[in-house]
């Protein structure tokens, strides 16, 4: 069977329910069959295939989740940890020169980088599939999916849900990904809460607005600096940590952070059947005290990282 992915770039490559659908099958099945240690059920069918994670930002779950779904695929991982630092990137070597090279020994590439773009730059040169693990502050496609998936896990839809975003929505890319991809579904209306100066982008409002277009499948939308005011409605309430790293004057990170914090408390004002997800790390924004709440689905929704990623890998190598 031909491949429908090969380089993932952005969300809006999934606009179909049936690829959506395909992706979220085949991580079920790399759950169970991992459970069930039928290991030859997960491999790859061709030969042992190489992933190359390189990563000019920091990074925990997303490169080690790959790492790991390569793994147990059957594959094999080479990588670069911190590429500014222990790369030729330090010699003054370019993106796409690394880009080019690194395509030479691996079968996919797994790219974080600084800059909005650069995945799609990387895929115009690259002789393999390139996976875009975060530009800058623009997308963090397989976030999203793994988001989206964790949702239709915990509550068994991704339409007609009512969706609160927290936090940084101006810096934080796994915000603006979600916020396209469940833009896609039916009966969606979504909540954003932020401090007026990291309010989300005004370009994704655009979309929202303008480009989403249509009657029925209109997204309906709110902005608010008050996120008691809304969390009772939710079904989801999507968190995020202020994106200290970006910010140009520490003062100003220092005076948004702490704006929200989801304590016992918030919880309480919540929806029985709501969750509370959240790409983590998480800083302060949601105190330990709540992890054992069954809303809580953070833990969780990292797990199924682990297996999105898998039948990502799957679907693009096989
Ligand atoms: C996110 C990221 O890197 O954008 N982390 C992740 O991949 N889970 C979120 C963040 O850093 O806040």
């Amino acid at each position: 069977m031909a491949s429908k992915l090969s380089s993932v770039i952005e969300v809006k490559q999934f606009k179909e329910r049936e690829l959506l659908e395909e992706i979220f099958s085949l991580a079920e099945e790399m759950e169970t069959a991992d459970k069930q240690g039928m290991y030859g059920k997960l491999a790859l069918t061709t030969r042992k295939k190489i992933l190359a994670t390189l990563f000019y930002e920091p990074s925990t779950r997303t490169r080690l989740s790959f790492e790991s779904a390569m793994i147990r695929l059957g594959g094999e991982v080479i990588s670069t940890e911190d590429a500014p630092t222990f790369s030729s990137v330090t010699k003054g070597e370019s993106l796409v020169d690394t880009i080019r090279v690194i395509g030479s020994y691996a079968d996919v590439i797994v790219l974080r980088h600084h800059e909005e773009g650069s995945s799609k730059i990387a895929t115009e040169v690259s002789p393999v599939p390139i996976i875009n693990a975060g530009d800058g502050t623009g997308q963090h496609p397989t976030q999203a999916l793994l988001d989206i998936y964790t949702i239709r896990k915990e509550l068994g839809r991704i339409d007609d849900l009512e969706v609160g975003l927290a936090g940084d929505l101006l810096y934080g890319r796994t915000v603006h990904s979600l916020t396209y991809l469940l833009a896609q579904q039916k009966g969606i209306k979504l909540y954003f809460v932020s401090p007026e100066e990291i309010r989300l982008p005004r370009d994704i409002i655009h979309y929202l607005e303008e480009e989403k277009g249509g009657k029925e499948d209109k997204v309906s939308f709110e902005e608010t600096t008050d996120l008691k005011e809304i969390i009772s409605k939710v079904d989801v309430l999507y968190v995020t940590r202020i994106q200290k790293e970006r910010f140009r004057n520490i003062e100003d990170y220092n005076r948004l952070r702490g704006s929200y914090v989801i304590d016992k408390e918030m919880v309480s004002l919540m929806k029985k059947t709501s969750r509370i997800l959240h790409p983590l790390p998480r800083v302060d924004e949601i105190a330990i005290e709540v992890d054992n709440d069954p809303r809580a689905a953070y833990f969780r929704q990292v797990h199924n990282g682990l297996y999105l990623r898998m039948a990502l890998l799957k679907m693009i190598l096989d």
